[in-house]
């Protein structure tokens, strides 16, 4: 099935698609985004990534009123490249104006899409769980922002990548956890389910709050508070979510194993909860 592309509507072969070179989020990182999962030729909980995304844009001053047009070029997306199981990035850039800081707000945003067919997480990492490793968190204090600026982000998980691992949990000075790299954190304490709140510390993750609401539709007591690295030192489980990574278990971390080092009952129960839903057809 063919990639798609597509630039502020104009469609055609990723390799094929320009902005230009003064586009704002090319020269400052001037923008945001949202990656978006087809399942079944369907884009899953697009009204919600549609509400983050507009969010994110009134938060940095870029005007919204391109969203509903945005809607309309993922379906005709979805429609043309017939794809069953793809990612969907779209990124609205602030649009193109000679080089300086400051902004006119007259300006014309910038939007990008692709949509790719993905093959998702192994059967093995499904199964056994994957490794991370923890670093210190280097990010802005807006991370609730979907910013397409992901310096910090994108080295935390190239370190997590060179020494093996899958993902990089981002922790505080202070120990508190906050995500990971390009995830939401879960841990299991005793009986209990617990993620960080969904405040500036992290971005709230569309993913997670289907995973919140699946654990206490399972009647999983769930907690959104902090914990500090000492604490996930000793969870029974961890697990991340994500758009890309959906429920998957972190059976090492930083070299040890969590608990016993195997996919957790928690776990295991959420994604096969997750993957009925999304497969199902619901919406989050
Ligand atoms: N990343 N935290 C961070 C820092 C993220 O970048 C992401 C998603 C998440 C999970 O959010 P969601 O469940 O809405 O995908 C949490 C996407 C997948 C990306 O960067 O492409």
């Amino acid at each position: 099935m063919p990639s798609i592309a597509c630039v502020n509507g104009m469609f055609s072969a990723p390799e094929e698609a320009r902005v230009p070179i003064e586009d704002r989020g090319y020269l400052f990182g001037d923008g945001v985004y949202e990656t978006m999962r087809c399942y079944q030729g369907r884009v899953w909980a697009l009204d919600r990534h549609l509400v983050r995304l507009e969010r994110s844009l009134r938060e940095i001053a870029i005007p919204t009123a391109l969203i509903p047009s945005i809607r309309e070029w993922i379906d005709e997306g979805a429609r043309r490249s017939g794809l069953w199981d793809a990612l969907v990035y779209v990124q609205v850039t602030r649009g193109v104006a000679p080089r300086q800081h400051t902004f006119s707000s007259d300006l014309i945003p910038n939007v990008v899409m692709t949509m790719r067919a993905t093959a998702g997480v192994s059967e093995v990492d499904r199964a056994s769980g994957v490794r991370a490793i923890t670093l210190p968190d280097q990010r802005w204090e807006r991370r609730d922002i979907k910013s397409i600026n992901l310096l910090p982000n994108i080295l935390a998980k190239q370190r997590a990548h060179d020494a093996g691992a899958f993902e990089a949990i981002l922790v505080e000075p202070d120990g508190r956890v906050t995500e990971g790299s390009s995830t939401n954190v879960f841990a299991v304490f005793g009986d209990t389910l617990q993620t960080a709140p969904s405040d500036h510390h992290i971005l709230g993750g569309i993913t997670r709050d289907l995973v919140l609401g699946l654990a206490r539709r399972e009647g999983i007591p769930v907690q959104e508070t902090v914990f500090n690295i000492d604490q996930l030192r000793s969870a029974r489980e961890i697990f991340l979510s994500g758009t890309t990574t959906e429920a998957l278990g972190v059976t090492t971390l930083d070299g040890s194993p969590v608990a016993d080092g195997a996919v957790g009952p928690i776990t295991r129960r959420l994604f096969a909860a997750f993957e009925e839903c999304v497969r199902g057809g619901c919406d989050g």
